[in-house]
């Protein structure tokens, strides 16, 4: 079924343009009528019928072909969004200019729609002067960036400057989408200061173990990286994440429930909100030995004393500043909704939150899923917010609250 919009996907060339081809067809799945862009550069990394293929429609490169259909801006006047993956460091200086010396420069420079760039390119281009105060002028301007990703990038290398997924590409894009649909900026939070904590504490038993979570960060940095889209500046205080931090946060990386807690009390200091979507170890143990624990001094049973660690959470609410917005997140394993809100309902009293993000988590739910299910409580306990689908769109609506 056709949603009625028209996406222009423009792609440049570098070595993501192959991941392009799973931003085109997450589009063209959902029932998007898909216009692919590709600069003669993008077609040496990803060939012509793929993206024909996937696309389902006739791929443009070249500004002069179509010339009596005035192809160089009927494209950009078609466009509902337009999201370029991968934005090289080149197309973005290309584009910073408002240059229209290719067909993607003219279909941006003819187009009112949002525009979406999801930036690849290597460490120290990313770092680059010159590409620095490009994605500035581009954010200045209301473009999205989404990304880049720390990770591993083309050679041996890795660093800052990978490719966001295509599904988080994906969300962001649709989040633009419904920003400028709604009217609201895309940049709705920019001047915001946001405190976000992802993925889950470790509480040292010895120089080589630890308890912990299963919790992967995924919800956390999903929420660092769509908020920073949205203009405002991220503070992540991560824990052990399992998946890469976005670059456009200020990462502060803990371990413990202890270090969670000082860096969190820390950063929350003048933020405008604080967002724990970390899985904080509720007990840490009493001693932590200097040297590994041996079975030859234990024996057949090992009885490990546990104290319980601080309610973070509850102690930023007690602290909190007024005007200051506070957002818990509960793990629940019920599998009864109602009661799976009753519990919400008793932890948001307990906690003093002023939303409450309640999920399912379970041995095949939840924690390193792609997707979520929430329902989101505000202060009275009254459902403000139901979403699910990739943890990206469920950050979006998040950010909508509290926007
Ligand atoms: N939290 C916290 N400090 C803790 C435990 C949890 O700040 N010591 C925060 C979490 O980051 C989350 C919220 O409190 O935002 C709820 O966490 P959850 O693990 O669901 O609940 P608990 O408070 O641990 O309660 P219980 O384990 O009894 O469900």
């Amino acid at each position: 079924m056709s949603s009625g919009r028209t996406i222009v996907v423009g792609i440049t060339g570098g070595i993501a343009a192959y991941k392009a081809v799973n931003v085109v067809r997450a589009f063209v799945l959902r029932g998007d009528t898909v216009q692919v862009v590709a600069t003669p550069a993008a077609l040496r990394f990803v060939g012509k019928p793929t993206l024909e293929a996937i696309s389902r429609n006739p791929v443009h490169t070249d500004l002069y072909e179509g010339v009596a259909e005035v192809r160089h801006v009927a494209i950009g006047q078609s466009a509902d969004l337009i999201v370029v993956a991968p934005a090289t460091a080149n197309s973005i200086a290309k584009l910073a200019a408002g240059l229209a010396d290719d067909l993607l420069g003219n279909t941006i420079l003819a187009s009112t729609a949002p525009v979406v760039i999801a930036p690849a390119m290597h460490t120290e281009m990313w770092n680059n002067a010159a590409t620095v105060a490009n994605i500035a002028t581009l954010r200045a301007r209301g473009v999205t960036i989404v990304g880049p990703g720390v990770g591993q990038l083309t050679g041996s290398d890795s660093g800052a400057g990978r490719m966001a997924e295509p599904d988080t590409i994906v969300a962001a894009a649709l989040a633009a989408l419904a920003a400028a649909e709604n009217g609201r900026a895309s940049s709705d939070l920019a001047g915001k200061r946001i405190v976000i904590t992802a993925g889950g504490t470790r509480e040292p038993l010895d120089p080589v173990r630890f308890l912990g979570n299963r919790s992967s960060g995924k919800q956390g940095v999903a929420l660092a990286e769509a908020a920073a889209a949205r203009g405002a500046s991220v503070i992540l205080i991560a824990a052990n994440l399992e998946v890469p931090a976005p670059t456009t946060v200020d990462l502060r990386p803990v371990n413990s429930a202890l270090d969670l807690e000082r860096a969190v009390t820390e950063a929350a200091v003048g933020a405008d909100v604080v967002i724990m979507a970390a899985a904080v170890a509720d007990y840490r143990p009493v001693t932590v030995r200097a040297d590994k624990i041996k079975k030859d001094d234990t024996g057949d049973s090992l009885l490990l004393e546990l104290t319980r660690n601080p309610d973070i959470l509850a102690g930023l609410a007690a602290r909190k500043a007024p005007g200051q917005g506070l957002v818990g997140f509960a793990a629940e394993t019920e599998t009864d909704p109602d009661r799976l809100l009753a519990l919400g309902r008793a932890k948001m009293a307990r906690k003093g939150c002023d939303f409450l993000v309640v999920n399912r988590v379970g041995w095949s739910e939840g924690f390193a899923s792609d997707h979520n299910e929430v329902r989101v409580l505000d202060r009275r306990g009254d459902i403000v917010c139901e979403a699910s689908g990739t943890k990206m769109s469920v950050a979006g609506h998040i950010l909508d609250l509290i926007s």
